[in-house]
């Protein structure tokens, strides 16, 4: 059972980052950053990635790599969307999914929810919750309160003003501190998750991993620095054409922002 990396975060007051992949490279960046600086990680895919990486791949893939790192890893299906998919995930062996309610009614929500942690627990499977909706309405303090008492998630992500991607101008919204230290009162024990990570001023995020932020998650950032560094290697050298020889720059450019997050987050030197 992994949430006792989630757990002795939480303890210590530091966060494991969630690290979205949908392909081999990114996966061996992450797990070469975590390596190097002795920090367990979440592997997220989202329902598009795991579907272009293929679940049960993605389930063989991240053992392989725990076992010939010895990086504790967390395999987390995020934003799962119905209970079908969630249910797929579960029995391709990840080790945790988020089901994503935050567009239906918090009735309605709650209801599914329910239905999620109820087949996962079959499988000792963590669960995460979601109330609000990330980069629309920040969480209710009270709603947030019912919805955790009521499902039994192991994990609640809560939308405190951050947004999934980078805006234009390179400046993404600060982090409602306050909110959260109020939803954290309310909800008491429960892990909070940040999605959203990507664009964050640094200062917010430390803040929030000390009000009860436990877990962040992170994908634009990777998938700008891998698109980002392959554009500019091929372009250098149009001829190029061995995927051997031009994607060892897109890894160490995901590994480079991987590394940052780490320490960001004081992951490093847990394992
Ligand atoms: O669920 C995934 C994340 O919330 C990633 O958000 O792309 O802004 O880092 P991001
Ligand atoms: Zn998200």
């Amino acid at each position: 059972m992994k949430y006792k990396i989630l757990k002795a975060a939480q303890k210590g007051k530091w966060a494991v980052g969630q690290f979205n992949v949908s392909n081999i490279e990114t996966l061996k960046a992450i797990f070469e950053a975590a390596r190097k600086l002795r920090s367990p990680v979440i592997i997220g895919t989202s329902e598009g990635e795991s579907k272009f990486l293929g679940l049960r791949q993605a389930r063989a893939l991240v053992s392989l790599l725990e076992e010939e790192t010895g990086v504790p890893a967390i395999l987390n299906l995020d934003h799962g969307k119905t209970f079908d998919y969630i249910k797929k995930a579960i029995q391709a062996g990840y080790d945790s999914v988020h089901f994503d309610g935050s567009c239906l009614s918090l009735s309605q929500n709650i209801v599914l929810t329910k239905k999620v942690v109820k087949y996962a627990a079959r499988f000792r499977v963590l669960v995460e919750g979601e109330v609000g909706v990330i980069g629309g309405n920040l969480t209710d303090t009270k709603e947030a309160q019912k919805f955790a008492r009521e499902t039994n998630i192991d994990l609640l992500a809560v939308n405190v003003g951050t947004i999934h991607g980078i805006k234009k101008s390179g400046k993404n919204p600060a982090v409602k501190l306050r909110r959260l230290e109020e939803i954290k009162k309310a909800v008491g024990n429960i892990p909070l998750v940040l999605h959203g990570g990507s664009g964050t001023p640094e200062k917010d995020i430390k803040a929030a991993i000390k009000l009860g932020i436990v877990k962040i998650n992170i994908n634009t950032e990777l998938r700008n620095a891998f698109t980002g560094s392959l554009r500019k290697e091929l372009g250098k050298n149009t001829r190029e054409n061995t995927p051997y020889k031009y994607l060892p720059y897109a890894i160490e450019a995901v590994q480079k922002v991987v590394e940052g997050k780490i320490k960001l987050f004081r992951s490093n030197n847990k394992i």
